[in-house]
């Protein structure tokens, strides 16, 4: 795949001319293409004498910003003294320079005709509280446009993951070089696929957190987790909707498999809070194949268009595909095989049924905690498998409404404790509890796991949580979410790609992030 022409640009924000060229040297090495010298944030900045040093001495092409505090920077100064460094640093060799649309006129004004030839002015509006129409971004284009600016940025603030659609709305029939970025974690999007839709440049840190707007990735993580230079307006669209998404372990394991495969494809984490409305806006085909997570399961299988038996029988779907002949959603659980599977192979490792077609889990008393997605999904497998299913969930009502649909019984957690009907049961833990940062949780107290010969736990960060270690301390065989995690996305990719799952590769990367 041949690489795209979007820029990476690594903002610098040391507080000394020392500190900003150390930075400037670490950008160089990750691998970016230019530096934005921040220069509202160094102290007892001289811009005779320090432009001279950062300009010349930087190893990358610079964009010399100098924000003030009214458009989200640190400078509190006058507006002459700070216009004036501005067109020192373009007299100086800056390849690049950024003014707000507020000043932008006067500036233009004040430079031109002695604009050097490869000299850029970038005129950027930034908004902090939310995303204009599309029609109010394009008339701010145009009012930027108007100052004689080469390069437009604007950059806004998601609210709602859908409204990073309207930036990429904005950008991709642009008629001038653009930045458009919609800041913050709904907006992450906006900042990976830039290449896709038209944009000129992303911003990307050198560490985590060490941001200069809300929402940036790192360097690291554009170019090796995203594959950012090979996308493409081809690139086809994957993500894992949740709430909260961030802890994901998903995009490690698509976009390498994806690399790996030359696949042209692209997997983020999508803060989204309404699904419906996540695909009512993002209804091209670009926007191809989809995880879900916490708490979309349910309301995802209500938008899909033709949802498998499976899980329309699980009522929950963890996985969705765009048709690529209509548009229609498909809905799929592959949580099911992936969780069953794990357990079953658990069991006959221990009763070293390696070799027999017959499920270990028929005839076993099977309890699942919790009634959610997952949890539905494993009640669902347990039965299929021909195991008794006992539910026990912290809202009683949600357990006995499973276990009215797979044909068992119900329990409320606190109950749980204290019931040990027979010994050699299984335990499926599908709740939340003990996943980061709460680690120290549990669902069960140690002395009750004694009575179960397999306890798994759908959690996966950590992928040893205190159910698992403590099930092992009582002599209990154990089977990680992290086993599940990866049979389930097995599945998942081929759904994704048609092609087969990497199934060594996707044990490899989750063995370094486990
Ligand atoms: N390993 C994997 O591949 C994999 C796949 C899918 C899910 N998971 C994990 O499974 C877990 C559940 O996911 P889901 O999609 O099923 O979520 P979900 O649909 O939102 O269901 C959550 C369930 O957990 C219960 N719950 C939540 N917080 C609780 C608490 N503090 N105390 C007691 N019960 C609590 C809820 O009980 P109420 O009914 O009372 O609200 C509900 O039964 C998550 O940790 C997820 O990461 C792992």
């Amino acid at each position: 795949m041949a690489r795209n022409s979007t820029l990476i640009c690594a903002p610098v924000m040391g507080r000394s001319v020392d500190q900003m060229l150390i930075e400037m040297g670490k950008a160089k090495a990750a691998g970016v293409d230019l530096v934005e010298v921040r220069l509202d944030y160094i102290k007892n900045f001289n811009p005779r004498q320090d432009l001279e040093v950062l300009i010349k001495q930087c190893p990358l092409p610079t964009l010399c910003t100098y924000r003030p505090k009214w458009e989200g920077g640190e400078y509190e100064g006058d507006e002459k003294t700070r216009t004036d460094a501005l067109q020192l640093a373009m007299e100086v060799g800056a390849d690049y320079v950024d003014v707000e649309l507020q000043v932008a006129h006067e500036f233009a004004n004040s430079i031109h005709g002695t604009k050097p030839q490869k000299f850029k002015l970038i005129v950027s509006s930034h908004n902090y509280h939310n995303t204009p129409s599309v029609e109010d971004i394009g008339n701010l284009v145009a009012r930027i446009q108007a100052t004689g600016a080469d390069i437009v940025k604007i950059a806004t603030t998601a609210l709602d993951v859908t409204d990073v659609a309207r930036m990429f709305q904005i950008t991709t029939h642009s008629q001038v070089p653009i930045i458009g970025l919609v800041m913050g974690e709904r907006g992450l999007m906006s900042r990976i696929l830039c290449p896709k839709f038209g944009g000129y440049l992303t911003f990307g840190t050198l560490e985590a957190g060490k941001i200069s707007a809300p929402g940036q990735p790192t360097i690291k993580d554009l170019l090796d987790l995203y594959n950012f230079r090979q996308l493409g307006p081809d690139t086809k669209i994957y993500g894992l909707l949740g709430k909260p998404v961030s802890h994901s372990k998903g995009p490690f394991l698509f976009n390498a498999a994806f690399k790996a495969a030359s696949f042209n494809g692209v997997y983020m984490p999508l803060l989204v809070d309404d699904v419906a409305k996540f695909f009512d806006v993002y209804s091209s085909p670009d926007f191809f194949g989809f995880s879900c997570t916490i708490p979309h399961k349910e309301d995802a299988l209500k938008r899909c268009d033709e949802v498998h038996p499976v899980a329309k029988s699980i009522g929950a779907v963890n996985t969705i595909i765009r048709r690529s002949n209509d548009g229609k959603l498909s809905g799929y659980n592959t949580d099911y095989a992936g969780a069953i599977s794990a357990i079953e192979d658990g069991l006959r490792g221990l009763h070293d049924m390696h070799n027999t077609i017959a499920s270990p889990l028929a005839g076993k008393l099977f309890i699942v905690i919790g009634a959610g997605g997952a949890g539905k999904a494993l009640a669902y497998g347990a039965k299929e498998k021909g195991a008794r299913v006992v539910i026990a969930n912290r809202t009683y009502s949600r357990a006995k409404e499973l276990a009215d649909m797979v044909g068992g019984d119900a329990l409320s957690l606190d109950e749980l404790g204290d019931f040990h009907p027979e010994n050699g049961m299984i335990l499926a833990n599908t709740t939340s509890i003990g996943m980061q940062p709460k680690v120290d949780e549990t669902p069960i107290p140690k002395k009750a796991l004694s009575s179960y010969s397999l306890v798994f736990d759908a959690v996966y960060t950590p992928k040893i949580t205190r159910l698992l270690r403590e099930a092992e301390e009582s002599g209990v065989t154990i089977v990680t979410g992290l086993e599940m995690f990866i049979r389930q996305a097995y599945e998942q990719y081929e759904k994704f790609t048609g092609l087969p799952a990497p199934k060594q590769l996707f044990r490899e990367i989750m063995a370094t992030y486990a």
